[in-house]
């Protein structure tokens, strides 16, 4: 296949009509030939014969600025850049799960359930129990009855579409068996690997001289997420249904009929299950799956307990956390002995110094750990820990490794002393009064922080910039070509001309430069709850991040309140922001810090130059009569608990704050109301009891 026309003319000789013409087709080709590798997993070309047509495209528009096209392989959003699936947005999100470790959580579990539906000490609530599997989620769209598309989790609002991989999984049927199947329906459960299937699909691959995988669940997510179709095929994956997604019609009343629902329409199921009706019956079952762990054929790292009637889970509703219905009730970290060779010092994005174990590498549950968190000094004095120990290291889940113990001092070991200047830039590390962390007092200067700071921001939460990785970033700031945020944004202008451009650097190759170049251009749109968190300020983490984006809508206002806040620590703006539920004094001191710093503000200015923030998107409520307002509430109401007025009033798009302010729109009013009543009248906030409220929830409008 010819790739250039005949007369296919070096660059330098080509007129500005030529130019357009040659820049227009090979947007055009480079596009066909982005969705054969990256969709459909045909290529066609080689990667040398890809990367000359991108070259040439490059040199082209390096000539002619101007002809740069809207639709140019350099600007474009790749089909799916670097991971090379396509991401698909779930239509019901794919949420996680809070979790209870000791038997007081799952009390507590249990009691919130029952406070917020506000059942009496006789009324029943039955929960189903289930294993909790090791593996990854997955979300199967069947469509009359055929598989129609495979997601993985991603981040529970957009994953990636691996129908092809799917498809060649044996337990996953490609169409549906029984009567009754709805027109849509999404089928929810984890994709795994057995323990046996797992320990041959190594011992094969350590016999042919290839990577072992760590554990079950990375070899599950490595197999699942493979380019080749084929290699998945190859894998011994297995699937379980535990959840539905979207549904178009109603299947089931309850978790138990959703699991004969299941078992009909040709799946697996997790067993043994159980449905429970008190703490007592919860607690018995996790005793008796956690002592026959080893027998079961998967790995699971606790149970999970699901309030089994929808109607009841319809009104419980979820956190930003996961849904009120359930909690995984996880088994206790593993743990396993080694040698500390050294504490050494992270600097983080915000100046903490965190103290961190360097060990003699061990396995713990299966997973190699050679470092790993000592938490803070006074820690590390409360437990005497000390380079050359023989200590206890542990770990649960995704967690960071912790160090519980120190089971003898290594000989002539003397007790760790926090340093009292930054290892990073020489700078004071203070400790503030009433604060277990040290700080360095670097700010600006200390490469630790700035680079930390990078890092948060093209993360996956904030950016999510693929490819941008902890070396490559350093290495762009040693070189001063990113040193703030916006310098991301231009560096492919600045590679463009360098003498040392991306693709030439070690690691590096054209086409995997131009698929970070692509990855950066996607994101310089960016919704406003993602840009607040990717700032990196001190306390805001994502829930407060959607929380401000929430209450401020655009970014410009967000912007203009903070330096309000920054400004007077009394005034109005301030009244506003610690009025919003669970923002108090200490996160709005944070914010005004960060926006009191005018180097801040000319990051924020600078970033501005190069990006579009999007405005935040309020809860789909377009015709309810407090959607935007601010609502209070007051006393105690009779038919509903303060919890689930609040999710109702929230999934009706209002905010509910803890006070009365002028910023009030209702303040709802139950039984044994205090002063809020008389301060509401004071400011003309309308007051409704709660006949009102209810009559508002059915939609009749105050
Ligand atoms: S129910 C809204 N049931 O655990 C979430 N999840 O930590 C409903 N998991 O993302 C999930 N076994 O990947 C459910 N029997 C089970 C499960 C299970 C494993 C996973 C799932 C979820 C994660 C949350």
């Amino acid at each position: 296949m010819s790739l250039f026309s005949p007369d296919s003319l070096s660059v330098d000789r080509l007129t500005p009509g030529e130019a357009a013409g040659e820049l227009a087709r090979l947007a055009a080709l480079i596009a066909h030939h982005d969705r054969l590798y990256h969709q459909l997993d045909t290529p066609e070309l080689s990667d040398s014969e890809y990367d000359a047509l991108v070259r040439r495209n490059t040199a082209i528009e390096a000539r002619f600025p101007l002809l740069v096209r809207s639709d140019s392989p350099s600007r474009r959003v790749g089909a799916a850049p670097a991971a090379g699936f396509r991401k698909v947005v779930h239509t019901v999100p794919m949420l996680s799960l809070g979790n209870a470790f000791a038997e007081a959580d799952v009390a507590e579990f249990l009691a919130r359930l029952r406070r917020f539906l506000t059942l009496d000490d006789g009324d029943e609530l039955a929960l189903v129990a289930e294993p909790k599997i090791d593996g990854l989620s997955c979300s199967l769209r069947y469509e009359r009855g055929r598989l129609a598309l495979a997601a993985t989790r991603g981040d529970g609002v957009e994953g990636e579409d691996v129908t092809r991989n799917v498809l060649t999984i044996k337990d996953i049927p490609h169409v549906l068996s029984g009567a009754d199947v709805p027109g849509v329906l999404e089928v929810r459960g984890e994709v795994y690997m057995s323990r046996a299937d797992f320990l041959a699909l190594n011992r094969d691959r350590s016999a042919l001289g290839g990577e072992i995988f760590a554990n079950p669940r990375n070899a599950a997510a490595g197999s699942l997420r493979q380019l080749n179709p084929e290699v998945t095929a190859s894998r011994p994956l297995r699937f379980f249904g535990y959840a539905l997604g979207e549904v178009s019609e109603s299947v089931a009343a309850s978790h138990c009929e959703v699991r004969r629902r299941l078992a009909d329409w040709g799946f697996h199921l997790n067993e043994p299950a159980r449905t429970c009706r008190d703490l007592a019956g919860l607690v018995a079952y996790y005793r008796e799956i956690e002592a026959r762990r080893a027998e079961l054929p998967f790995d699971i790292d606790g149970v999970v307990y699901k309030v089994d009637r929808y109607d009841l889970r319809e009104r419980l509703g979820n956190t930003a956390k996961g849904p009120r219905w359930a909690i995984a009730h996880k088994f206790p970290a593993e743990q396993a002995c080694t040698r500390l060779l050294k504490i050494s010092i992270q600097v983080g994005r915000t100046g903490a110094l965190t103290p961190v174990a360097e060990l003699e590498p061990v396995t713990v549950g299966g997973v190699m750990v050679s470092r790993a968190t000592l938490h803070n000094e006074d820690e590390i004095a409360r437990k005497d820990v000390r380079a050359g120990d023989l200590v206890v290291v542990q770990r649960a889940g995704d967690v960071i490794p912790q160090i519980v113990r120190a089971l003898e001092h290594g000989a002539d070991s003397v007790p760790f002393s926090m340093p009292d200047r930054c290892p990073d830039c020489g700078s004071q590390a203070v400790r503030e009064d009433g604060e277990v962390v040290r700080r360095c007092t670097g700010g600006l200067i200390c490469p630790a922080q700035a680079l930390e700071r990078l890092r948060h921001f093209v993360s996956r939460d904030a950016f999510d910039i693929e490819g941008l990785g902890e070396k490559i970033i350093a290495e762009f700031w040693a070189e001063k070509l990113i040193e703030r945020p916006g310098d991301i944004f231009r560096l492919a202008a600045r590679d463009q001309g360098s003498l040392k451009p991306l693709r030439k650097r070690a690691g590096w190759g054209d086409k995997s430069a131009a698929n970070l170049f692509a990855a950066i251009e996607a994101r310089r749109t960016i919704a406003l709850e993602r840009f607040i968190f990717a700032l990196g300020i001190r306390q805001i983490g994502q829930a407060t991040a959607r929380l401000l984006a929430r209450t401020y809508g655009t970014y410009a206002r967000w912007r203009a309140a903070m330096l309000a806040v920054a400004d007077d620590r009394q005034g109005p703006a301030w009244v506003e922001l610690t009025g919003i539920d669970q923002i108090g004094a200490v996160v709005a001191g944070d914010l005004a810090e960060f926006f009191a710093e005018p180097h801040n503000l000319a990051v924020l200015d600078d970033l501005a130059l190069e990006i579009a923030v999007t405005d935040a998107e309020l809860p789909k409520v377009a015709d309810s009569p407090v959607a935007g307002k601010t609502l209070v509430f007051t006393g105690t109401l009779a038919a509903m608990s303060r919890g689930e007025a609040k999710a109702r009033a929230e999934s009706l798009g209002a905010k509910v704050a803890g006070s009365v302010s002028a910023k009030t729109d209702f303040l709802v009013v139950g039984a044994d109301a205090g002063s809020k009543a008389a301060k509401a009248a004071a400011l003309g906030v309308t007051v409704l009891d709660e006949p009102a409220w209810l009559a508002l929830l059915k939609g009749d409008g105050p």
